[in-house]
């Protein structure tokens, strides 16, 4: 099959699995869900079909492994290699962010047809990056990467129910996490993903090399005041919870806009007791900070806190927070970056090196091996959104790319 019929095939999977959602109206499928074991059926259907062993790790991550040339280096002890990326999404996501990383993994290994090389490759499809259901991200690549918290076992989601629960409930043993840990020695890890931004888009080009992924600090602030009667309660008397929330929000907007490289962003609030006829009593509010540089990042979300405790303080509630993710800025492995940048160019594509706003499962998976990215031009720089959208040119680029790059591991490897 030729790299555009290779393409099409991407693009169809990733629509596919698109249907695979929480939501009949929206792409939405978070840690576990019943959605998820859906994916995990049509993939490793597919990946069994291409000569891949397969199975679920105890944190809910798809593993398929294609063997090394056992020839020289019997499976058991053939150093690996990972290609993947996640497979949950946030609420209303594009098909795109994650799953394509995945899929074109798996595409990648039906490409090499039976060759094989000195290292094994393990196509990993993350269960949980994005961090909706628990407020944690990052737990599948964590289990891989031997950084998973066991008190993030505790989390719970809105139905109280927590992240033990919830592997038990799919059929997984929480007990048996450390053994998703990848062995000591792998080659390295590679990531396809989707820009999610403007740039390849206005430079017009199909694929970008990534070399730093910014780091994130996230938390949950709740504002407490007094519930109230809204046609009783006069406006000078009121402990309004909401508004306390509302002062902040557009502090924090503030403080972003005063900050030169820094996103600051209130995604989710929730409001009790929530009825249009009663003062909020409480606000409970996301904050996502993000800088390239992890200093002027830590600084201003300690300001965003600050600010949201000054105006509590102002208005006689009362305000608590909740540290949800400390992610320092991670650098791509130096290496990695330089083979992928040689294999674009053999594919014709310009070499270009930029840093990803977005957090990814390769900035945890650095901590345990050399990990770099591939991003690929997305329509518009739109995600996280319906309309997320690739070429079929671009995924193309991508498989020649791939292809190009394991011979330069091989390479390498052998030298
Ligand atoms: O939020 C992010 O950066 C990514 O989409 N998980
Ligand atoms: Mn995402
Ligand atoms: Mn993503």
């Amino acid at each position: 099959m030729t790299s555009t019929g290779q393409a099409a095939e991407v693009i169809r999977w990733c629509r596919q699995l698109a249907r695979f959602s929480e939501d009949p109206n929206a792409i939405t499928r978070t840690f576990l869900s019943k959605p998820m074991r859906d994916v995990h059926t049509a993939l490793a259907t597919w990946m069994a079909k291409i000569g891949m062993s397969v199975r679920i790790d105890a944190a809910g991550n798809l593993r398929g492994v294609c063997p090394a040339r056992t020839a020289q280096t019997p499976a058991s002890v053939a150093p690996r290699f990972y290609i993947g990326s996640h497979l949950d999404t946030v609420p209303n996501a594009g098909a795109f962010d994650g799953v394509l990383g995945t899929v074109l993994a798996i595409a990648l290994v039906e490409r090499l047809g039976a060759r094989r090389f000195a290292f094994a490759i393990e196509v990993v499809g993350f269960s949980e990056e994005e961090g909706v259901r628990f407020g944690a991200p990052f737990l599948g690549s964590r289990a891989l990467a031997g950084t998973f918290d066991s008190t993030l076992l505790e989390r719970t989601d809105e139905r109280g129910r927590s992240v033990r629960e919830a592997i038990r409930h799919f059929g997984l043993d929480p007990g048996r996490i450390a053994d998703a840990e990848a062995p000591a020695g792998a080659l390295g890890y590679l990531e396809f993903h989707i820009e999610q931004g403007p740039v390849l888009e206005n430079l017009n080009l199909p694929l970008a090399v990534v070399d730093v992924i910014s780091g994130q600090s996230r938390a949950e602030l709740t504002f407490d005041g007094v519930a109230g009667h809204a046609g009783t309660t006069p406006m000078h008397m009121r402990k309004d919870a909401l508004q306390g929330a509302a002062a902040w929000i557009a502090e924090v907007e503030r403080l972003a806009l005063a900050t030169p490289g820094l996103v600051a962003t209130v995604g989710k609030i929730s409001v009790e007791p929530g009825a249009g006829n009663v003062v909020p009593g409480r606000a409970t509010a996301s904050i996502d900070v993000r800088h390239a540089d992890d200093q002027i990042r830590t600084r201003a979300a300690e300001r965003i806190v600050k600010a949201g405790e000054e105006i509590a303080l102002q208005r006689g509630l009362k305000m608590t927070w909740e540290p949800r993710l400390e992610q320092a800025s991670t650098a791509m492995d130096d290496s990695m970056v330089a083979m992928l940048e040689r294999a674009l160019e053999q594919t014709g594509a310009q070499r270009y090196r930029m840093s990803s706003g977005a957090g990814h499962d390769a900035m945890v998976l650095a901590a345990k091996m050399p990990a770099g990215m591939v991003f690929l031009r997305c329509e518009g720089g739109i995600s996280h959104h319906p309309s997320e959208n690739v070429r079929d040119g671009d995924v193309a680029a991508a498989l020649d790319a791939g292809v190009a790059f394991l011979d330069e591991l091989e390479r390498a490897h052998h030298a």
